[in-house]
């Protein structure tokens, strides 16, 4: 629901639980006035302090006073507000600032699409938007503000398109996508950290004065940070307490910055990075901000999740795969490396298929001459030497075990010794002066270039016609550095990191028009681009190159905090484990990876034959369950990361008929007695069934069960809660 009350000029937006107002004072400034639990008035213009914060109209000998303390709905550069700008120009002159003033709005049912860009989506029923435009008189300058409040979970969305619809040229310096004004209420700040093999691990301090920043500035979305940010009360739990929390729908460089000035008012912007960032904007032309979804939760952390979940799951992820059970795979990569043939493959296939896994993935290696990192991306062409007879003829072969065939593909990147290299040294990634340098001696195709971007979808769009691939792992191994392109103007420098994404999102948007069936897994250098951008095209990410189960905790628990569990790739691997050597019982492995898109990634033929017997009944347990996974309520009960000795979540079903939860023990403290845990998300009139007892949804709920201390560390056990009768 979205209204104007014209008296008091307010706008206010509505969720089931919350509400956002907007003021604008004097018919030109837009204003901050309340984000938080559902209200019923709108006779609060009173908040944005109009007798300590005089308006230019009543005091314009202070007009900077105002622009300065006035809580900004979308705050310019330059021209009196010395916080952190949201939006900035230069012009042809080389002078910068602006001042947007409100200039009309309209309301609407439905949510409309950004060009070029992911977004969530919501139709009539789903959603209203408001669009506020502003206008700056000297520069000709329209900026829409754009804000979608759903019916149906507490999110609102918001972003922008900034029209220059003056007669000279601008360069936009920045143009983020949220502004959020308020007072500072002693908050917390969580934010999610990470690095490779160490992806989203939950990080909490006090915010206090100053700034706080969470930034990428890798051309990828999320090994060191995530396009994400919330500030909690100091007293927020899973349970209870107030969470503001927000997130970028993007892959490529962000920034959010949440700052608290003198007067404890506290800023938070977020969008494109604006470092590196410039863009050019002719008279006429636009730019579209990528979108940030904010979620509000006066019940604890635990609300907050499941809002952005239910958001992901039913206003993002479009992909026909995402409520559909997802085949069982086993991987080659830590099984095989760059060794293998395809006797080898189909060695691996036959064993797979006798445990019943159904699909095989053919990871790096295949094309070209590449048998180690140091060659042939680019070459998308298949090495038939290791390969005779192509894709084609292992596909077949694979298939005909009953078992369908996916590939590892990693189009945006280029190797120095490579047939495209060679043709096209100029479609890398650099500047004219200087030598670019390699990561995993590897280059950056220079994708902003649209010739380089569609011989390569080109490429890609044969090799997948070429054979019966029904799902593709899409890797990303390095960062984007020496960003210059050869082909673009020297004024359009500047748009190259934001280019390289919109080109990365087209091919991937073709990619999915051209095989609408496909199973897509978006993946980057383990989980670098877990990002709700890349759910609206992938169902599923690769969520980490860090396979060991007790790593895998924190890390699942970090991607859970807002992501769908659905959306996790999570596999069992072999032990020891390749990167931390520890030894972790196969059945808590396969528990673990249980919490996502479950799959094996190992050499199923060397396992020891009780591991290998164990196959089926896992499979058999990720069937049973992964539609409660997929499509349940997620609940934390306790956090390894936070008390370092076990770790326990439950999913609830929508009915609240059937509840699984998962415990891991990572440490056999000696001497301890069993663990309470107390459930959460049933009825509590109900009768349950759990831990051979009947007892009601609230018990449950406040005395809770006990789980039995178990024999040695890295033990896991799951517990399926069932209605047993209403009362
Ligand atoms: C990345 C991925 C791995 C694997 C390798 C192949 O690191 O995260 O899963 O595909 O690339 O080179």
């Amino acid at each position: 629901m979205i209204s104007f009350d014209e008296k008091n000029q307010v706008f206010k937006l509505d969720t089931p639980n919350t509400s956002y107002l907007i003021g604008i004072v004097d018919g030109k400034y837009p204003g901050h006035i309340y984000y938080g639990n559902k209200i019923d008035d709108t006779s609060v213009a009173y908040l944005l302090r109009p007798e300590e914060i005089l308006s230019p109209d009543r005091c314009a000998r202070e007009k900077v006073s105002f622009l300065d303390a006035f809580p900004m709905e979308y705050s310019c550069g330059g021209a009196g507000d010395f916080r952190e700008s949201s939006i900035n120009v230069r012009a042809a002159d080389g002078q910068d600032g602006l001042e947007l003033l409100y200039a009309s709005y309209q309301i609407f049912p439905g949510k409309k699409a950004l060009e070029g860009l992911p977004a969530t989506w919501g139709s009539g029923e789903d959603c209203d938007t408001l669009e506020i435009t502003l206008q700056d008189k000297a520069t000709g300058l329209m900026a829409v503000l754009s804000y979608t409040a759903f019916r149906d979970t507490d999110a609102i969305t918001r972003s922008v398109r900034i029209v220059n619809q003056g007669q000279e040229t601008l360069y936009l310096t920045r143009a983020l996508s949220l502004c959020l004004d308020m007072d500072n209420e002693n908050f917390e700040v969580i934010s999610l950290p990470g690095a490779w093999g160490r992806e989203r691990r939950i990080q909490r301090k006090p915010l206090g004065y100053g700034s706080a920043v969470f930034e990428s500035l890798y051309g990828k979305s999320s090994h060191e940070e995530q396009p994400f940010a919330a500030v909690a009360s100091a007293n927020c739990t899973q349970t209870e307490g107030k969470v503001y929390a927000f997130h970028l729908v993007y892959s490529g460089n962000f920034m959010t910055k949440l700052s608290v000035n003198r007067f404890d008012s506290l800023r938070v912007v977020m969008g494109v990075h604006p470092e590196r960032f410039y863009w050019k904007l002719a008279s006429g032309e636009s730019f579209q901000t990528p979108e940030a979804v904010m979620v509000y939760s006066g019940q604890g952390l635990g609300a907050m999740t499941r809002t952005f979940h239910r958001l992901y799951r039913d206003h993002l992820i479009r992909s026909p795969w995402k409520k559909k059970e997802r085949p069982v795979l086993i991987n080659s990569w830590e099984a095989a490396y760059f060794d293998f043939d395809t006797e080898k493959i189909l060695g691996l296939a036959r064993e797979a298929a006798t445990a019943g896994i159904e699909m095989l993935v053919l990871d790096d290696g295949w094309f070209g001459h590449r048998s180690s990192d140091d060659s042939s991306l680019g070459d998308w062409f298949v090495n038939e030497k290791k390969l005779p007879g192509g894709l084609k003829y292992l596909a077949d072969e694979i298939n005909a075990l009953g078992m369908k065939f996916g590939l590892w593909i990693e189009p945006e990147m280029i190797s120095e010794d490579s047939e495209l290299y060679r043709a096209h040294p100029e479609w890398v990634l650099r500047t004219a002066r200087r030598e670019p340098a390699q990561s995993r001696e590897q280059y950056v195709l220079d994708l902003s270039n649209p010739e380089a971007a569609d011989y390569i979808y080109e490429q890609i769009r044969s090799v997948l016609s070429s054979a019966h691939i029904e799902y593709v792992k899409w890797d990303m191994n390095r960062p984007l550095a020496d960003v210059g392109s050869l082909k673009l103007e020297p004024d359009r420098q500047g748009e190259i990191m934001h280019r390289y994404m919109l080109a990365v999102y087209r091919m991937q948007e073709r990619l999915l028009c051209d095989f609408p069936e496909l199973l897509l897994e978006n993946c980057s250098a383990g989980g670098a681009r877990f990002d709700p951008g890349m759910l609206y095209y992938s169902p599923q990410i690769w969520c980490s190159d860090m396979t060991d189960a007790v790593e895998r905790l924190a890390i699942q628990e970090g991607t859970m905090l807002i992501y769908p569990l659905s959306t996790m790739g999570a596999h069992v691997s072999d032990c020891p484990n390749h990167v931390t050597m520890r030894q972790v019982p196969f059945e808590t492995r396969g528990l673990v990876a249980l919490a996502g898109t479950f799959g094996y990634e190992l050499d199923v033929r060397k396992l020891p034959e009780e591991e290998r017997a164990q196959i089926p009944s896992q499979i058999a347990l990720y069937k049973k369950y992964h539609g409660l996974i997929a499509d349940g309520e997620y609940y934390r009960i306790a956090s390894y990361q936070e008390n370092h000795l076990y770790d326990c979540f439950e999913v609830v079903s929508q009915d609240q008929k059937t509840a699984l939860v998962c415990f891991v023990q990572v440490l056999a403290e000696p001497n301890k007695k069993s663990r309470r845990i107390r459930l959460q998300g049933l009825k509590e009139d109900w009768v349950y069934e759990a831990g051979g007892q009947r007892l009601t949804g609230r018990t449950l709920m406040n005395a809770g069960l006990l789980v039995e201390r178990m024999q040695g560390d890295f033990q896991a056990k799951l517990l399926e809660v069932r209605l047993a009768c209403r009362i």
